[in-house]
């Protein structure tokens, strides 16, 4: 039986299939393991079923024991693991697609609501009872009639688009080649960054996190927005240089963020808490019950499909 450490606690049903499958290493606490533990865990398996909130570098990777074959990471995205390092040492990466991207299409569209419906400031308001109706009372930005601009035009990107379409919005996106006419479905395609910038009342950043996408939304970029422009971010943090950010907030060149991921999360760079127009949520993109149980079954299925065939479809190195 292939022994499998699983660095985060996963719901009950998705232990106890593991459990059926492996001789499993579970961790029941659900503590934080810091990387040193993490490979002091991993001795004597053959695999790590990981989580995002794994930092799987260059070093770390190379101290695993070479009885390592996968990290099957419950994830779509997968900036914590060094893919490079990993392929070195001949350990196959894979991740979760598809089956997170309507959870998290929905949180891209709450982030867009929140932030430009000034949903922060009105929670606010109505839990303290300090508020009272008038007619100019939290007006924020109609997203009827408004562009949105999609960074990354991929599953979720799509989705997004396709629900803010619903909702009387224009579709703008960049993504590194054009889409066919069929998969654009009307959103209209900016050959780069600046172009798409220049275009989005409201910006929606779907994109990977990546050594291309790194700090991308940053103090250059941020000047091709229209003034008071929205910017919202339900990728990863790093994509973000947060100081500009917060400044372009500070100088109102940005109306208000909506942000469900940060850089070095769970912190948050404090600027954005001094301000009212921020409306951040603690990574919530897949947490539904259907989902997240659906991505753990299918990081359990990477590992199957990789010990029976020495590959897997969802393998990304
Ligand atoms: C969530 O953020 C994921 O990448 O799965």
């Amino acid at each position: 039986m292939k022994k499998i450490l699983v660095t985060r606690k996963l719901l009950q049903s998705n232990e106890e299939r593991l459990k059926k499958l492996y001789d499993v290493k579970l961790n029941s606490n659900d503590e934080l393991y810091s990387q040193n533990k993490l490979v002091e865990m991993s001795e004597g398996c053959d695999g790590i079923l990981s989580a995002l909130t794994d930092k799987l570098d260059e070093e770390t990777i190379n101290e695993l024991p070479h009885s390592i074959k996968i990290l099957s990471n419950f994830a779509v995205g997968f900036g914590n693991i060094d893919l490079e390092a990993a392929k070195k040492r001949g350990i196959a990466v894979t991740n979760t697609p598809e089956v997170l991207t309507d959870a998290t299409a929905e949180i891209g569209i709450l982030l867009i609501l929140g932030a430009c419906r000034r949903a922060a400031e009105g929670i606010e308001g109505a839990r303290s009872s300090n508020w009272k109706w008038s007619a100019d009372y939290l007006i924020g930005k109609q997203l009827t009639g408004s562009r949105l601009g999609i960074l990354g035009m991929g599953r979720i990107g799509k989705k997004i688009a396709k629900i803010a379409k619903s909702l009387g919005m224009i579709i703008h996106y960049h993504n590194r080649s054009k889409l066919s006419s069929d998969q654009e479905n009307g959103a209209i395609y900016q050959k780069d960054l600046k172009s798409l910038m220049s275009v989005s009342d409201v910006l929606s950043v779907c994109c990977p996190a990546s050594k291309e996408t790194v700090n991308m939304i940053n103090k250059e970029t941020l000047e091709f927005l229209p003034k008071g422009a929205v910017v919202t971010n339900v990728a990863r943090g790093d994509i973000v240089d947060d100081d500009a950010l917060i400044d372009a907030l500070n100088r109102r060149k940005v109306y208000a963020v909506g942000l469900d991921v940060y850089k070095g999360e769970p912190n948050l760079n404090p600027g954005y808490l001094k301000h009212k127009s921020a409306f951040i949520l603690p990574h919530l993109g897949s947490a539904t019950k259907e989902t997240r149980t659906a991505m753990a079954n299918l990081a359990i299925d990477n590992l199957e499909e990789f010990f029976k065939s020495g590959n897997c479809k969802n393998k990304v190195n």
